[in-house]
């Protein structure tokens, strides 16, 4: 394998380019009751000449797998310089994107996709109570005809564009050679064989969100929480590691932890497709967005996602050809895996990634949504733990509220 090389973005200061304000981080929290503690993969070191050096990092990457699902990504390829002016490029459509924009380009959860603008008002196209959080999400439509992107952004298309073409083909791409050869296979072959491609992000998308501090009456009604507990239901998905603390996973001990803030790092999420790919070897993250610690609620929450998609017609099963699960068999122990395994073997055909990741965003809830989160309606009481079960195509979901 060739040597990564490192990002190399097109100029911020080129001709015809507004100047943007830069972002300043906000100050992390003084809180460190709570907080995960997660492995950390110096992704520089597959480009090492010594293979005991890259082997003892596949081992590494497969014991953060199996123990968490989330992993911090570190010598990537791109700077905290690099990152922050992705930031402030975040910031800046916030600053400036217009109501006109805001109503062209609303998104339609409908159809299955986050595709477009999302407004403050919950996670369905028609307004519901306000929940604080802007998103506009880049899918293949917005990469294909630059009309659907808000006119302000579009003098940087051509750094967003490189940022995450960077993100798919250098950094994805070599994480899912590692997770490749944890499951004992040729180096591309998640690559190839699994994640979609043919845009910036294949059939998946990227994110600018926004998490403005909600009302009283919204935090009441949602319980502080800002994003269900969910799994993602692609390949990987990359986050930034951000100053204010929001994010959180469900750990071994089934109880929620805050994500620690790491400067430059990216967060990596394990997705549905890989769980079953992998047998459930690899475990998909239960993870939720919560109110931050008591001293950052009144911050804003800037927040970059990239959502690597596995092949839409795809319908999943575990690769049958890796010497791992030959050897060892699959792991049936809880979650996504777990469940399209009994569909398999009732002879049920399972859905395609397609029609599974499009209708959980079809049917997405609020977390504000007091009707359908109440025992009896979504929510119910296993081992003593509340949670949230719906069921797609026979597919049963239960998550951690
Ligand atoms: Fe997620």
């Amino acid at each position: 394998m060739t040597a990564a090389l490192p990002f190399n973005p097109p100029s911020p200061d080129a001709p015809g380019k507004p100047s943007v304000r830069t972002w300043i981080p906000p100050a992390a929290t003084q809180e460190k009751h709570n907080f995960a503690e997660l492995h950390s993969i110096d992704l520089s070191l597959l480009d090492s000449p010594d293979p005991k050096v890259q082997q003892a990092l596949v081992e590494k990457v497969k014991e953060a797998i199996r123990d968490d699902g989330f992993i911090f990504l570190e010598n990537y390829g791109i700077s905290l310089e690099q990152l922050h002016r992705q930031f402030s490029l975040a910031q800046y459509l916030y600053d400036n994107i217009t109501e006109e924009d805001k109503q062209r380009l609303l998104f339609d959860p409908d159809t299955g996709m986050w595709s477009g603008y999302k407004h403050p008002y919950g996670f369905k196209r028609q307004r519901g109570p306000a929940d604080g959080i802007e998103q506009f999400n880049w899918y293949p439509r917005e990469w294909n005809n630059y009309n659907y992107i808000p006119e302000c952004i579009l003098p940087f298309m051509d750094e967003i564009k490189a940022f995450c073409e960077y993100l798919t083909t250098s950094v994805n791409r070599r994480l899912l050679t590692l997770f490749s050869r944890v499951l004992e296979l040729e180096d591309d072959y998640l690559w190839k064989h699994v994640q979609s491609h043919g845009t910036p992000t294949g059939e998946g998308y990227f994110r600018h969100a926004l998490f403005r501090p909600v009302q009283k009456t919204t935090e009441a009604a949602s319980k502080g929480l800002r994003m269900h507990g969910h799994t993602d239901f692609g390949t990987t998905t990359q986050l930034f590691s951000v100053p204010i603390s929001c994010l959180q996973i469900w750990g071994r001990d089934e109880a929620w932890h805050y994500v620690p803030y790491k400067p430059g790092a990216l967060v990596i999420n394990i997705g549905e497709t890989l769980e079953i790919v992998s047998g459930g070897h690899f475990k998909a993250t239960r993870h939720r967005v919560y109110k931050p610690p008591a001293d950052q609620a009144h911050e804003e929450r800037l927040s970059l996602v990239l959502f690597n998609s596995s092949v839409g017609d795809l319908r999943m099963a575990p690769v049958a050809s890796s010497p791992l699960i030959q050897r060892e068999g699959c792991i049936e122990e809880q979650g996504v895996y777990k469940e399209f395994r009994r569909l398999m073997d009732a002879g049920v055909p399972v859905p395609t990634n397609k029609q599974w990741r499009e209708i959980q965003i079809a049917e997405a809830t609020d977390p504000t949504d007091t009707v359908r989160n109440r025992i009896g309606a979504d929510q119910v009481v296993l081992g003593g733990k509340l949670m949230q079960q719906r069921e797609y195509f026979g597919v049963k979901v239960l998550l951690p509220v």
